[in-house]
């Protein structure tokens, strides 16, 4: 099912999904899914626990390729390009569509050496140009000035929301084009979640970002476009005011008034 957008114009899609289908062995966990993701927009998905939110996510950048006895049908283009096809280079997609997790985890490294992880697996090795990307990405990420002088103390030892938004460099150091995002919040309190929001609100004007989130205050703070999920269906998908204050959906409206999940 192709659920059409409320209030659409002609902008690009950095992500269309069209009759997505996916199994965990026999169990089908989404249901004919289409939607797409605006660049430069934030896209929410909200549902209940279970409706296939953290799923869908990952099929952006195939994630679900890692989980044994998964079947994945339909198809996911991004910049019109099928994702799903043979000729895709799976590393380059999480490259380019990468993702924040719900606990942040950085590698037991230091702050320097989490930043420019994926440019070192990536080849480079030239040490001035490792320094500059590492500030310019702890700089986007709102760290550079808390963290400029523990470059070299370990990451772990860095408060929870520090540690979130040094993962959220981490992915910028490598020039994503996509940023997913699973319950970034979860883990973090009100003020460090604000500033995560904020952050987010920065970062799409250079990225597409997508956030799964339960928090429906969340969704309606920070998102341009919301898709509401129920038992691997999206139910509804339109503009985040419009989802949230004139649902067309009975059933939608039952989760938001908090008549459901
Ligand atoms: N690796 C897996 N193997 C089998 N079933 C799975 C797997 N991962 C998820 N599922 C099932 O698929 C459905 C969707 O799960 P998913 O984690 O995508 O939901 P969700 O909306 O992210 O839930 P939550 O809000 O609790 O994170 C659930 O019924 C879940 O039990
Ligand atoms: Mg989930």
């Amino acid at each position: 099912m192709m659920v059409a957008y409320q209030g659409a114009n002609a902008v690009s899609n950095k992500i269309e999904i069209n009759s997505l289908d996916l199994f965990y062995g026999k169990f089908q966990a989404l249901k004919t899914v289409g939607m797409s993701m605006r660049e430069n927009m934030i896209t929410a998905l909200i549902g209940p626990s279970g409706c296939g939110k953290s799923t869908l996510l990952r099929c952006l950048n195939r994630m679900n390729d890692l989980i044994p006895g998964v079947q994945v049908k339909g198809n996911v283009r991004l910049d019109g390009a099928d994702i799903y096809d043979s000729s895709i280079e799976v590393a380059e997609l999480r490259k380019r569509v990468g993702m924040v997790f719900q606990r942040p985890n950085p590698f037991p490294l230091t702050v320097f050496a989490n930043v420019v992880y994926g440019l070192k697996v990536a080849g480079i090795r030239n040490s001035s140009r490792l320094k500059e990307i590492a500030e310019q990405s702890l700089r986007a990420a709102w760290l550079w000035d808390l963290l400029k002088d523990k470059l070299d103390h370990p990451a772990l030892d860095l408060p929870l929301d520090q540690q979130q938004r040094l993962c959220i460099a981490r992915l910028l150091a490598v020039q994503p084009e996509v940023i997913l995002m699973d319950e970034p919040c979860s883990a973090l309190d009100p003020i460090a979640t604000m500033k995560v929001e904020e952050l987010m609100m920065e970062l799409k004007k250079k990225y597409t970002i997508v956030i799964v989130t339960h928090n429906m205050q969340q969704a309606a703070r920070v998102s341009d476009f919301t898709g509401y999920m129920l038992l691997g269906e999206m139910i509804e998908f339109g503009v985040t005011n419009d989802v949230f204050t004139k649902p067309t959906k009975k059933l939608t409206e039952d989760y938001i008034t908090g008549k459901y999940g």
